[in-house]
């Protein structure tokens, strides 16, 4: 007959396709990822396939030498002007001639499969909401005077099935100039969002070859982080974070509600602050990755309510007070001239659905990144900032809440505290016995104890603790015995070392002494304990509350997500009390799993789906009107919380 098998690897797709045609068409029909952006005018390469580097055997077919028509001039040409690898063809030039197995390379597959680097290594499949395409229009005459939109329209209908196009201003205003100017051989950037029309957002002479870029923004309220994506296969091409400009006005979230409520353009001064602050970070991004920030045609943002509100200009007083409901809590997809983002004029941005008032999109975006959804045990996430974001799910459901930490974690009214930088204690262990503290100093390999150190750490100086050092000091004057279950740090008398100086009516731990070289002593005091003891109360009474409503008394594993969380120790967060008990080598770092979870939105629509369904299921707990949070609040106050973690540490 005239019908020739052909067997696709990997996918192992296959079927009966009349002899003669393109390889290209033949994954069409077959339903095969084969890429094509010029659409088989070979001149994109984006097709290329590796004719029976599959197995025959295994697929029972013979292949004959000429099962493909020969290599032809376009190829040829192809291959003099850019090198066609050996073994390689172009699956829209080469035709099937009798019965064959075609391998598609990874970099030919349209939908590429990429492995997240994040604690579970999932694969996230590419599927981005931009994409270009490359058309042939028709000239106009006397005949056919349609207009210029009208060709365009059609020929994407004709030769990529994509109806409906729409178009915004900036662009219709080119695209006379430029189908002329690419002699009616364009490449069309066009944006197919979930539930809205294809849209034109860009209009090339030619043949285009540049990569479309992506941005992924964690907007957090201390910082603003950024990933500049490629768009064609996922690959992070710049990674860059600032602080959030609106911190003059208020450390944390409710001091800037409360800016906003008590000055009439508070909140739109705040609006202006975030919008620059997103400026600044695209052109950063832009500049390391050497690109021009009119190549960024897609976006995602994540964030906490009161920065989404504050970002779109929305009034956050709401927020401030029960019950707390946003002004919109749906995933948005807006201009990203609307919202003064400086990346192409005709892009959009998404953003990530709230998952209730006091529940961010920041937190939709760990979710989709850690997937409790899909966890057979209950798993609860915990994503520490200013606020405290708890995730606790499994196959069955997911519940989440917020707590107010307060910023003391972020090293915020902690008497020697800081921000993670350069210089900041992150690490400390206290001799049990000579109750002599030891520590790390972020920027500097060895310990305060070890050969070298004072050279080190010359260049950055100690200028503070940051919230992991914060963590374990506390966690490890409770095993040295410097303070008490009640928190109370004890008299040098009590505790056996001068280190403990009266401060008032108090006492003070003395971690280091650096005022004979003009350095701060750096001292713990009664009031950072309390602090932290608070913050840790706030966190660890959220996840009980979460506990409760899925009726368990243990979780299965634990993970810490946020930046602060990947520097954490499992063993001293779980003497604190900051989590529930835990078998410690099941809890876990996820690193910025909100940011990864922007990446992932901005990489595949399928992952915006995915979110924005389960968002719809997530039950909302509310910690300020629960009676027993108060209650797991005060009992949570005691340090060591989980005692076979602080037999570990004690030895
Ligand atoms: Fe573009 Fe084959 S589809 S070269």
């Amino acid at each position: 007959s005239d019908d020739v098998l052909v067997v696709f690897t990997p996918s192992g797709k296959r079927g009966r396709v009349p002899a003669g045609i393109s390889v290209l068409d033949a994954a069409r029909k077959l339903g095969v990822d084969l890429d094509s952006v010029c659409g088989g005018r070979g001149i994109c390469s984006k097709c290329q396939v590796a004719p029976g580097a599959g197995q025959f055997a295994k697929h029972g077919i013979a292949m004959a030498p000429d099962a493909l028509t020969a290599i032809n001039e376009v190829e040829q040409r192809y291959d003099r002007l850019r090198g066609l690898q050996a073994g390689r063809r172009l699956g829209c030039q080469a035709r099937l001639q009798s019965d064959a197995v075609i391998d598609v390379p990874p970099e030919s597959q349209l939908h590429r499969q990429v492995i997240r680097k994040s604690a579970s290594e999932r694969v996230m499949v590419m599927d981005p909401a931009v994409r270009s395409y490359f058309i042939e229009v028709t000239q106009p005459s006397l005949h056919d005077p349609d207009s210029d939109f009208d060709r365009i329209s059609s020929a994407l209908a004709q030769q990529w099935q994509i109806e409906g196009l729409t178009a915004d201003l900036p662009v219709l205003a080119r695209i006379q100039k430029v189908l002329r100017k690419g002699d009616w051989q364009v490449t069309a950037i066009i944006g197919q969002a979930e539930g809205m029309a294809p849209r034109l957002i860009d209009l090339i002479p030619g043949f285009d070859q540049q990569p479309l870029l992506g941005l992924a923004v964690d907007l957090g309220t201390t910082t603003i982080a950024g990933h500049l994506v490629a768009l064609d296969d996922g690959r992070v091409l710049a990674s860059d974070g600032l602080m959030n400009p609106q911190i003059r006005f208020g450390e944390d979230l409710m001091s800037r509600v409360s800016y906003g409520m008590m000055n009439d353009s508070g909140a739109a001064e705040m609006t202006a602050a975030v919008r620059a602050g997103l400026g600044d970070l695209v052109a950063r991004l832009a500049d390391e990755a050497g690109v021009s920030a009119r190549q960024i045609v897609d976006a995602t943002i994540v964030c906490n309510p009161v920065m989404h509100h504050l970002l779109l200009g929305l009034d956050p007083v709401e927020l401030g007070q029960a019950p707390f409901p946003p002004v919109v809590s749906d995933a948005l997809s807006l201009p990203a001239r609307d919202l003064e983002v400086p990346i192409h004029e005709a892009a959009r941005i998404y953003i990530l659905p709230l998952i209730a008032g006091h529940v961010g999109a920041d937190a939709a975006a760990v979710v989709l990144s850690e997937q409790p959804q899909k966890s057979a045990a209950p798993v609860l996430v915990v994503d520490v900032g200013t606020n405290a974001e708890l995730i606790l799910g499994d196959e069955t459901r997911v519940l989440a809440c917020s707590s107010p930490t307060g910023p003391a974690f972020e090293g915020a009214q902690i008497n020697n505290g800081q921000r993670a930088a350069p210089g900041a204690i992150e690490r400390v262990r206290i001799d049990p016995v000579t109750k002599e503290p030891r520590f790390r100093v972020i920027g500097v390999e060895s310990w305060s104890d070890e050969d070298g150190f004072e050279d080190a750490v010359k260049a950055t100086g100690i200028t503070g603790i940051c919230g992991s050092g914060i963590i374990e000091i506390v966690a490890e004057m409770r095993i040295a015995g410097i303070i008490d279950r009640s928190g109370l740090i004890g008299s040098p008398e009590q505790t056996g070392t001068a280190r403990c100086i009266p401060d008032g009516r108090t006492f003070s731990y003395l971690l280091h002494d650096g005022s004979e070289t003009g350095g701060p002593r750096i001292a713990v005091t009664q009031g950072d304990i309390r602090a932290i003891q608070l913050a840790k109360s706030a966190v660890h009474a959220g996840a009980r509350l979460l506990m409760d409503e899925f009726g368990i008394e243990e979780v299965d594993r634990v993970v810490l997500a946020g930046a602060f969380g990947a520097h954490i120790s499992p063993l001293h967060a779980l003497v604190l009390g900051m989590i529930p008990n835990c078998d410690p080598a099941r809890v876990t770092s996820a690193g910025n799993a909100a940011g990864t979870g922007a990446r992932m939105a901005l990489c595949s629509r399928a992952a915006r789906r995915e979110i924005e369904a389960e968002v719809r299921r997530i039950t909302r707990i509310e910690t300020a009107i629960a009676p027993l949070f108060q209650q797991h609040f005060v009992a949570a106050n005691g340090i060591p919380h989980a005692t076979d973690a602080f037999d570990k540490l004690a030895g």
